[in-house]
């Protein structure tokens, strides 16, 4: 049978070039290098310049994953960015990146699920490329976290860090079985009733500014452990997989003992999983396709590797998406 798959045909990033390491939150505020360290993985994270923008950043990694790729923006039917720390209210991020990189055809819309953002948009993507609506999506996730943070917070505002990936999904012809190439499932899950377990506590509508992040740590810990390798097992067995089958994980970079929680419950060894967490600390719904792009970058993945992506974030929103590179 033949079917229309979405392939990852390249990837690219962008890192502000601020890089700040542990240690400069010790000057202000009751915390330590080890205790960040050893509590969350993270080392350093870049933080955008003040002229720097979250368009800025999708930019780039846009314009990087288009080299990568040998393509020219005319080449693109589609721009979706995920992104929680949008340039504007409106419009969105990704007609600024479509003006940035001057396409004057195709659609361009934002996808916000906060720290699952790349997860929802790799999966849309997909059902619009599988739709027949578009034939090269540059599909991106984009923050600057920075802007929304509480600076005397110690639980948050040493975890999060700003950045952008970017991957072109591509219309391919797949033969409808596992091995082919491409996005092979998906699973999508939110339960809005865990709004206050990570938020921000501004918005256009009910307070007119755009407020900063709040998060029960704590909490949002336990149910990333137990939903992560849940939804990861879901969408493999949407596939026609398990997790013996799988060549890398590409977990959404929040916290090293998530990841190392979540590749314990698939029963994956750590040298499955791609882990930057240490450099970038937390950049929501950055962080997937940045990891990706380092990681492609690196030469790590090989044609036909199963790779399985899996986020969680605020909403909470949580999915993972497998991918046969
Ligand atoms: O991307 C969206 C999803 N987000 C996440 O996945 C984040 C999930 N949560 C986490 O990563 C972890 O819960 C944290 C890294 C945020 C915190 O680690 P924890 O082991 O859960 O620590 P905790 O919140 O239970 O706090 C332990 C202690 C507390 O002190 P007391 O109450 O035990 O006296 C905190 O006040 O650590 C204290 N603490 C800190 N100490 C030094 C919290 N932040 C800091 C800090 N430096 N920066």
């Amino acid at each position: 049978m033949n079917v229309t798959r979405a392939v990852i045909r390249s990837t690219g990033h962008y890192l502000p070039a601020r890089v700040v390491p542990n240690a400069e939150f010790a000057k202000t505020l009751d915390t330590s290098d080890d205790w960040i360290v050893s509590r969350s993985g993270i080392e350093r994270r870049h933080f955008a310049a003040d002229d720097e923008f979250t368009s800025d950043l999708a930019i780039k990694a846009a314009r990087a994953a288009l080299d990568n790729a040998g393509l020219d923006p005319a080449d693109i039917d589609a721009v979706i960015v995920a992104t929680s720390t949008p340039d504007f209210t409106f419009p969105a991020v990704a007609t600024q990146v479509q003006a940035g990189l001057g396409m004057r055809k195709g659609f361009a819309f934002d996808i916000q699920a906060v720290c699952a953002g790349f997860v929802f948009a790799l999966a849309n993507a997909t059902g619009l490329i599988m739709a027949g609506q578009a034939k090269r999506i540059l599909v991106i996730g984009a923050e600057t976290f920075s802007r929304i943070m509480d600076w005397t917070d110690r639980g948050t505002c040493v975890l999060f860090g700003d950045g952008a990936g970017a991957v072109i999904l591509e219309a391919q012809s797949g033969t409808g079985a596992n091995t082919d190439r491409g996005v092979l499932a998906s699973d999508l899950n939110s339960d809005g009733q865990y709004r206050d377990l990570l938020y921000v506590d501004g918005g256009v509508s009910r307070t007119g500014t755009s407020g900063v992040l709040r998060m029960q740590g704590r909490e949002v810990f336990r149910h990333a452990v137990e939903k992560l390798a849940a939804t990861a097992n879901t969408a493999l067995d949407k596939a026609g997989l398990q997790a013996a089958d799988v060549d890398w994980v590409v977990p959404h970079q929040a916290n090293l003992r998530i990841i190392q929680g979540t590749a314990q419950k698939l029963g994956l060894s750590m040298d499955k999983v791609v882990v930057t967490v240490q450099d970038h600390g937390n950049t929501s719904a950055a962080s997937i396709p940045l990891a990706l792009s380092v990681a492609n970058a690196e030469g790590r993945f090989k044609p036909g590797d199963l790779i399985v992506t899996e986020a969680i974030g605020g909403g909470l929103s949580w999915g993972a998406v497998i991918v046969r590179w």
